[in-house]
């Protein structure tokens, strides 16, 4: 049950307590968030050595700031999850050369993501056709009357064979491409085991030589596909390094991947237990933009991004020094009261107000046009297919996974 802002003696949560890996945080995260939100908004974590910042006018302040800082090597020494990002990490060689977007600063964020974004987008803007393709494959294998487990058959396999389709990879190394990219993903999960750590390694080894002698093949043979778009950008003077082009497609894969299974994933989930909201979707499938939204905004995939203080400054009445850092709470700052009005109740046609769920400013998730179209070609043919679809055990807790970070189902068991 929630208790009422305020109304705790507990201690404050550490970053730890902010994860999955706390049972009751994986049960019902906003029983913490709100409690937190309410009773310090931004909390310096003595664990990760971060500010955390729960309210959503701090969090949209902090993420639009283009003054900040996003790469871990500027940290101060006791930002100690930023500080372990980059530990081991050779000093020698330029930050493009070793780490995606994701986490450089300008001027090298600004020269590597324009003209990967530039040939992103456009390709997204044209990917419609090949998405609901792609789905509606996934859908011919799922029998009617029939039980099964949505992630495995659908939710999971779809964002793999959409970028794949996109960056170009040969449908005869589909199979291989999707195990080094569900390989790869493990370098989210900071608390992998030495299996796991072995494989994303020879996994991003072989993507690498893989990545490497695609972009040679399109320097000879270009096709229509993303890998031919950047290897043309490069000749015709965008200045992109080998390293740079492989670091980033392949975040392009981890980016995207678990995230958009996620999103399709709990909101498949949200219809099915909010079923006079999905209603508003059979009766008007055009509302699907704001469906999506509302998910994103209700259940999103990525709980926080991160920030560094570039100079004193101050957030939220905390004073901050170069290098300290800045962790938002995405989940938090999407049910804050102060914007959403009733903010927990998942209701697709609220007043659209904008949420966080794809970060903001400079690095907003470059990825967030096609994550959008998979989630909406996804839910309207699922529940166009499968008009009786609802969830096999509909009494049993979800199964959340545990990874730190991220919110998704370890399995959604339907009957169709
Ligand atoms: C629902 C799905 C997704 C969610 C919730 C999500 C979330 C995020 C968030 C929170 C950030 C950090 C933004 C910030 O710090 O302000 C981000 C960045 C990024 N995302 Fe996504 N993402 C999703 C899908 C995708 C997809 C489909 C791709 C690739 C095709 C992708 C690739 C990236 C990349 C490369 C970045 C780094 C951008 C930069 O720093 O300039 N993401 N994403």
């Amino acid at each position: 049950m929630r208790y009422p802002y305020g109304m705790t003696d507990q201690p404050l949560p550490s970053i730890f307590e902010l994860t999955p890996l706390n049972d009751a945080y994986r049960a019902d995260p906003h029983v913490i968030l709100d409690d937190l939100r309410a009773r310090c908004p931004a909390h310096k974590d003595a664990v990760s050595g971060s500010v955390l910042l729960s309210r959503y006018a701090d969090v949209r302040a902090t993420v639009n700031d283009l003054g900040l800082w996003r790469d871990p090597i500027r940290a101060e020494e006791g930002a100690l999850l930023q500080r372990g990002l980059v530990q081991g990490v050779d000093p020698s060689l330029p930050r493009s050369s070793t780490t995606s977007i994701l986490m450089l600063d300008d001027p090298d964020h600004a020269r590597v993501r324009q003209p990967l974004a530039q040939a992103l987008y456009a390709r997204v803007a044209r990917c419609r056709a090949q998405v609901i393709d792609i789905v509606d494959a996934a859908l011919d294998g799922l029998e009617v009357g029939a039980r099964f487990d949505l992630m495995d058959r659908f939710c999971v396999p779809i964002p793999i064979d959409v970028i794949a389709s996109i960056l170009g990879v040969d449908h005869d190394r589909l199979v291989e491409f999707r195990q080094w990219s569900e390989d790869v993903i493990q370098s989210l999960n900071p608390f992998r085991g030495e299996a796991e750590t072995a494989a994303m390694t020879s996994s991003g080894e072989a993507l690498n030589a893989y990545f490497t002698a695609q972009l040679a093949e399109r320097r000879i043979n270009p096709r229509d596909d993303l890998l031919t778009d950047m290897v043309r950008l490069q000749a015709e003077g965008a200045d992109l390094s080998e390293d740079e082009l492989r670091i980033n497609l392949t975040a392009l894969l981890v980016g995207g991947n678990l995230t958009t299974t996620d999103l399709i994933g709990n909101g498949v989930r949200l219809l099915l237990t909010h079923p006079e909201e999905l209603a508003k979707l059979r009766a008007e499938p055009g509302l699907v933009n704001a469906v999506v939204e509302e998910v994103l905004r209700y259940e999103p995939p990525v709980d926080i991004t991160g920030r560094l203080a570039s100079g004193p400054m101050e957030v939220a009445g905390c004073p901050l020094t170069a290098g300290q850092s800045l962790m938002l709470m995405l989940r938090a700052a999407n049910r804050d009261p102060a914007v959403f009005e009733d903010p927990h109740r998942f209701d697709v046609s609220r007043a659209k107000k904008p949420h966080v769920a794809f970060g903001g400013g400079a690095h907003i998730c470059i990825g967030a046009p096609l994550a959008r179209l998979e989630a909406q070609v996804a839910l309207v043919r699922l529940f166009d297919r499968f008009p009786t679809l609802h969830l096999a055990e509909p009494e049993a807790e979800p199964q959340w996974r545990r990874l730190p970070f991220f919110r998704g189902l370890e399995r959604l068991d339907v009957s169709a």
